[in-house]
C-alpha cells in the first residue's frame, strides 16, 4: 500500500444539521421518559457527545468497549467486552449509540447481551448505516446517514486510530 487520500463525504455543518433532526426525533419519542445512552467505544464518543447535548429529556450516559477479532477492516463475529458499562440497566430505556453499522455482527451480539439485563426498552442510534455488507438484520431506529459502502473516517471513526478528530466524514481512497 503506497498511501491514501481522504475524499470528503459529509460536511461538518450537514452532520450537525442531521444531529439536530435526530435529537428532535428522540426528544419527541421519549417525551415524559428518561433515557440511558450507551456509547460503543471508541468510535461513538463524538457522536454521543454531540447528540446528548441536544437532548432535553433526562439522560444518563455510559460506555462499553467491544473488541472484535480478525483483521481490522472486517468483523469476524468473535466479540469480547474490554470495558463494561457501570450503571445498572434493568428497567432502563436504553439508547445504544454506535458509530457505524457494517456487517451488523457487533451490534447483533451486543443487543442480545443487553436483553439479558432486562432493560425496559432498547433502541439503536447509529451515525452511519453502511448497508452493502450487512450479514445480520439489525434494528436501526435512528440512522444519521445511510451509505452503501466505502471505508469512512472522521467524527469518531478511525483508520488505524487516525482521523477520529475530523469534524466531517471522509472516505479513505487507497492508492494502487
Ligand atoms: P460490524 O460488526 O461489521 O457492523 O462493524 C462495526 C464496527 O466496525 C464499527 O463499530 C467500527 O468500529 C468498524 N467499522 C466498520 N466500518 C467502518 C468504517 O467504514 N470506518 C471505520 N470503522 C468501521
Amino acid at each position: 500500500m503506497e498511501g491514501y487520500e481522504l475524499i470528503p463525504r459529509v460536511k461538518a455543518e450537514d452532520l450537525q444539521k442531521r444531529l439536530d433532526e435526530l435529537a428532535d426525533e428522540i426528544n419527541r419519542d421519549y417525551e415524559g421518559k428518561s433515557l440511558m445512552a450507551i456509547g460503543i467505544l471508541k468510535g461513538a464518543f463524538m457522536f454521543l457527545a454531540d447528540l446528548v447535548r441536544r437532548l432535553s429529556i433526562p439522560v444518563t450516559v455510559d460506555f462499553v468497549r467491544l473488541a472484535s477479532y480478525g483483521d481490522s477492516s472486517q468483523t469476524s463475529g468473535t466479540i469480547k467486552i474490554t470495558k463494561d458499562i457501570e450503571l445498572p440497566i434493568e428497567g432502563q430505556n436504553i439508547l445504544l449509540v454506535e458509530d457505524i453499522v457494517d456487517t451488523g455482527l457487533t451490534l447483533d451480539w451486543y443487543l442480545h447481551r443487553l436483553q439479558s439485563y432486562r432493560p425496559a426498552s432498547v433502541k439503536v442510534c447509529a451515525l452511519i448505516d453502511k448497508f452493502e455488507r450487512r450479514q445480520v438484520e439489525v434494528p436501526i431506529d435512528y440512522a444519521g446517514i445511510r451509505m452503501e459502502k466505502g471505508f469512512l473516517v472522521g467524527f469518531g471513526l478511525d483508520f488505524s486510530e487516525k482521523h477520529r478528530n475530523l469534524p466531517g466524514i471522509y472516505e479513505v481512497r487507497f492508492h494502487e
